[in-house]
């Protein structure tokens, strides 16, 4: 699930397809139409649904809408890989304890919108990412794996989000093969 540029979509993409993750990313949900997931997903010829939120009267209206969509696709895990909308229980209960969100901090300091100002105004001089379960609260599940990065002096939030964002490519596809590996575990 992307609203954005998808640069994350793509790394667990090639991940898997270089054989570094024992995942195939088989669906990518997008809700703005033309962003840049969405043409990535063209360009890596991945199946793409568009489930765009302002069709949907509610938040969970969308969420049953992409409930419905990875219905009956044999789908062991769905990647929340810069997906800006608030979720409901309606998607996770569906996919509990299969859902995940990776976030540009280390949590649970600056959850929510713009985390990478949040931390450049907070003064923090180590920043980072994490990937998360996804519960109601936002940002709030439990802390799968973590990244850190330092933020050097001069930094804007260009430049800090671009550092962020090479351990994001990294971290994802390594939460993914943790999650692969818990839910082998619990069969
Ligand atoms: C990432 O920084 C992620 O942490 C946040 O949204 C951004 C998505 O970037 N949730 P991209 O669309 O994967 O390039």
């Amino acid at each position: 699930m992307a609203s954005g540029a998808g640069s994350n979509f793509e790394a667990l993409v090639l991940a898997g397809r270089t054989g570094s993750l024992q995942a195939e990313v088989v669906q990518l949900i997008v809700n703005n139409p033309g962003c840049g997931a969405q043409q990535r997903a063209q360009r890596l010829a991945i199946n793409c649904s568009l489930l765009d939120h302002r069709q949907h009267p509610s938040r969970e209206a969308l969420d049953a809408a992409i409930v419905a969509q990875l219905e009956g696709q044999d789908i062991d895990l769905v990647v929340m890989a810069g997906w800006m909308r608030i979720v409901t229980p309606v998607l996770i209960d569906a996919y509990a304890g299969r859902l995940i969100n990776i976030h540009p901090s280390l949590l649970p300091s600056f959850k929510g919108l713009d985390a990478v100002v949040q931390a450049l105004r907070a003064g923090v001089t180590l920043a980072g990412c994490s990937v998360h379960l996804v519960s109601e609260a936002v940002d709030a599940g439990e802390i799968l794996m973590q990244a850190a990065v330092p933020v050097l002096p001069g930094d804007d939030p260009t430049s800090l989000s671009a550092r962020i964002q090479r351990q994001e490519h990294q971290l994802l596809p390594a939460a993914v093969a943790l999650m692969g590996e818990r839910l082998a575990l619990q069969g």
